[in-house]
């Protein structure tokens, strides 16, 4: 409620620069007396909005938060050339405004968000903020990759912190900070603890990146999509979790060593939670056109959809923690397609009402994914086995999310 107030009220400012600005064009000459003006202007919006910035540490923090705020607003006005002017610089831009780029902040930098980071950077996707807890640990990750820069041929910032204020405006948020699976371990187990950590670790993105899009990668999946959701508030389209696309290129590569192609190849689509009743879709498989079902028997199809299922624990029992390439590639393939507006159709974690008749709930389903977010839930045309499978897989999640509900 506030910030939309405060946010009029900078805007009538900006209005006000308008006619400012109006002026300035009928009598260039009137410079001392445009600039005392802007002058005024300034100091109305420093008092407006001081709410609004005490809720802004970062920008305080900065030093620089005049600049950033009215350059912020200004922007929307088209008022750059005004504002360097009381900055007392030239425009460098001569009236055209830069384009931005894009600043993805990645939350955890253990085992995949620091490969997320990596392939973020590595496909230039925008500048990065790698945030942990454990001091020294994103710093020193990030520096290393920044390191790389010449060698990898990128040229993004790549910013290494335990500081907050640091992933403010972010436009993407992806949130990988919480306990990894160790053998032994369901994901399930892990809900108590990773609670708490989206819990802190959200209430940060509300309080720095309002704006931005939320990709959730820690474990339960499903659960902690929909603890994000709840306690940022924002829109459905702007939350999302990562676990279909990680699924589905499992069961690609299955797939495509079996039948001894290339698994980019294969076209997989799944349903459900991230967990052992997750859905692979041996019927809505393609490979060239080609129906999976038409391409293997039932038995190596059977084989491969469990082998899917279990893909996670197969990776823990090897070595000991989760994987995280593959999940870190999967988390930049939803980044990638919201940041390029791709309109891609991924499977993954997203908000359900009537569609699959999930009632309100985050789960597994194919989406596509563009600048808007979440921009349309794509609805199969499941046969009554899939979709008793999927009432089961999304019953799993509905009750993960009752526990959540009373952990928040
Ligand atoms: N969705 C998926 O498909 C998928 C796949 C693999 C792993 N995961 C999950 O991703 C999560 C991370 O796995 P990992 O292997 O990178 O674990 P990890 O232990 O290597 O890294 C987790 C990092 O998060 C940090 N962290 C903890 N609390 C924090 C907080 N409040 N703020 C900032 N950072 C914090 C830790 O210090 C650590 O560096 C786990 O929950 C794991 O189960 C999900």
């Amino acid at each position: 409620m506030t910030l939309f107030y405060q946010k009029s009220v900078i805007l009538n400012v900006v209005k006000d620069l308008f006619l400012i600005k109006k002026m300035a064009k009928i009598r260039p000459e009137c410079n001392r007396m445009g600039l005392s003006l802007l002058k005024t202007a300034k100091s109305v919006i420093l008092s407006e909005t001081k709410e609004l910035l005490c809720k802004k540490p970062a920008i305080l923090a900065s030093g620089n938060w005049t600049v950033e705020i009215i350059g912020k607003y200004s922007r929307l006005a088209g008022l750059t050339f005004f504002f360097s002017g009381i900055n007392g610089e030239q425009s460098r831009t001569n009236g055209v405004k830069p384009m931005a780029r894009r600043k993805i902040t990645v939350v955890g930098a253990g085992n995949v968000g620091a490969t997320t980071a990596f392939l973020a950077a590595y496909q230039q996707l925008g500048d990065i903020v790698l945030i942990d807890i454990v001091k020294g640990l994103a710093e020193g990750k990030a520096l290393d990759m920044a390191q790389a820069s010449s060698l990898c041929g990128y040229d993004c910032k790549i910013t290494g912190t335990t500081d907050w204020s640091a992933t403010a405006d972010s436009d993407i948020v992806i949130i990988t900070s919480g306990l990894p699976r160790k053998p032994g371990m369901s994901r399930d187990d892990l809900l108590a603890k990773n609670t708490d950590i989206v819990k802190s670790v959200t209430g940060q993105v509300v309080r720095y990146s309002l704006e931005s899009f939320i990709i959730v990668v820690c474990n339960p999946l499903d659960a902690m999509t929909n603890a994000a959701a709840m306690i940022s508030g924002f829109a459905n389209n702007k939350v999302m979790g990562m676990a279909g696309v990680l699924d589905a290129a499992r069961f690609a590569y299955f797939v495509s060593e079996k039948l001894g192609i290339n698994p980019a190849d294969v076209d997989c689509l799944l349903l459900g939670g991230h967990g052992d009743e997750m859905l692979p879709l041996p019927r809505f498989t393609t490979v060239g056109g080609k129906a999976l079902t038409e391409l293997l028997d039932e038995k190596t199809i059977e084989e491969i959809v469990q082998r899917t299922k279990m893909g996670g624990i197969e990776v823990v029992n090897l070595m000991g923690t989760s994987a995280f390439y593959a999940p870190a590639a999967g988390a930049v393939k939803m980044a990638k397609a919201i940041i390029n507006d791709e309109k891609a159709m991924l499977p993954c974690c997203v908000y359900c009402d009537k569609e699959y008749d999930v009632g309100g709930y985050f789960v597994g389903v194919p989406a596509v994914l563009g600048a808007g977010g979440v921009e349309k839930v794509v609805e199969l045309d499941l046969n009554e086995t899939e979709k008793k499978e999927l009432a089961v897989s999304v019953g799993h999640v509905k009750e993960l999310v009752d526990k959540v509900r009373e952990m928040i």
